[in-house]
């Protein structure tokens, strides 16, 4: 039985949305063989023994050092995009006039030349509209850069917390529109590429977007560069990122495509909160968001208190009780009680179509929206702020 047999809906073929691509794929699994749990050895052996023996794709190009130093007028400050666990991401133009993100890392701890050209190789294969794409490589003397095809609207952090003063907050609609993107790339990860890839390092500073708000998924390999069999750099990274990392993962280490599924719903619980998954600022108790959301999450009346008082009221309380449903089960303390991936794109599918109808319905009837991009559902309240 399919996890949410309690929303009706007709499952959407998977392979429509990217079957245009089937020339690029890196492979598919056949439908009856998906979302077989993999752990962290197999995928590794997995990986060594395949290689890209079965793929097709395009590989991604090298590029010099100085290239790339042109590209970003030599990694000007004014360029400077962003700073990761593993180095610092400049906005770039390309000779050919393209825009592109040039990631620079950081070296330390990382593994040797080899596995940073296997780890491109791989990235370089895996194709999906919902994942960013890896443009290029450097490795030029002792510098690693990665070049990925430009997101304009920055990561999904940037629009859901400390807000600039007058940036709108991203309306429902447009949550359950990330959402589904994101379930659909995490999907081609588990179910359609060969070996399955597990993502482990899902979180809302890695999911990009596009200027129309379609996400993808970035990082989704690199962090395998991570250090391995030396236990004195072993990171976060490593174990994905706290506050994301789900229980069973990090007491056993034992890494399957369920600890996603956990990292899943602690994004789907910030776009519903609005509230960072780890916040120090807040207050003891409301530091940790799983743990402070657990008794709302226990009792479907205390479903819409968990809601982004920033939305005021603007959401259909249907809708949210189906997301905060399904937010529920992929944080299930068990592994094996929470669901899998092609499920869970099933049924946020089904609640984004709903959303939109209801959207596009009061944009024709413009006199009863409370203000553009916050068009109350029908159904709505006004959420009393608990943020
Ligand atoms: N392809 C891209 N296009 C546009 N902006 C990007 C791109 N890649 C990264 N960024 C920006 O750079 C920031 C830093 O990204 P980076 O992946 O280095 O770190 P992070 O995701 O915050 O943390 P971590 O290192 O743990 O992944 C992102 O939050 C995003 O704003
Ligand atoms: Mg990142």
């Amino acid at each position: 039985m399919r996890c949410f047999s309690c929303i009706n809906c007709f499952p959407k073929d998977v392979e429509n949305y990217d079957g245009n691509m089937a020339a690029n794929k890196f492979a598919v699994h056949e439908r009856g063989n998906r979302c077989n749990d993999v752990d962290d050895g197999k995928l590794a052996d997995s990986m060594r023994e395949k290689r890209f023996s079965s793929q097709r794709g395009n590989v991604a190009r090298g590029f010099t050092f100085r290239e790339l130093a042109v590209a970003t007028q030599n990694f000007k400050d004014a360029n400077l995009i962003g700073e990761g666990g593993f180095g610092s991401v400049y906005k770039g133009r390309l000779e050919s006039g393209k825009i592109v993100a040039v990631k620079r890392l950081n070296l330390n701890g990382l593994q040797g030349n080899q596995e940073f050209i296997v780890e491109v190789l791989m990235l370089s294969l895996l194709r999906h509209p919902n994942l960013v794409t890896l443009i290029g490589y450097c490795a030029d003397g002792d510098q690693r850069l990665l070049v990925y095809e430009y997101m304009p609207l920055g990561s999904l952090e940037n629009h859901l917390f400390d807000l600039e003063p007058g940036q709108e907050p991203l309306d429902w609609h447009t949550r359950l529109k990330i959402a589904v993107g994101a379930a659909r790339g995490l999907e081609y990860l588990h179910c359609k590429a060969n070996p399955p890839v597990i993502y482990r390092d899902l979180k809302s500073s890695n999911i990009l977007l596009d200027n129309d708000f379609n996400p993808k998924l970035s990082d989704f390999g690199l962090a395998k560069l991570g250090p391995v069999g030396d236990n004195t750099h072993v990171s976060t990274r490593v174990m994905g990122t706290y506050g994301y990392c789900a229980p069973d993962y990090a007491m056993s280490g034992k890494l399957t495509i369920k600890s996603d599924i956990y990292s899943f719903g602690v994004v789907l619980l910030e776009l519903i909160t609005g509230r960072r998954a780890i916040d120090i600022t807040k207050k003891p108790g409301e530091q940790n968001l799983v743990a402070w959301s657990r008794p709302f999450l226990k009792d479907r009346k205390k479903f819409v208190q968990l809601v982004d008082p920033l939305l005021q009221g603007c959401f259909s309380i249907r809708s949210v009780h189906h997301v905060v449903a399904v937010t529920a089960m992929c944080l299930q303390e068990q592994a094996n009680f929470r669901p899998l991936i092609g499920d869970i794109v099933v049924a946020l599918e089904y609640l984004a179509s709903q959303a939109e109808m209801s959207e596009n319905l009061k944009s024709s009837t413009v006199g009863s929206q409370p203000s553009p991009g916050h068009a109350r559902e029908p159904g709505a309240t006004a959420i009393p702020a608990s943020k």
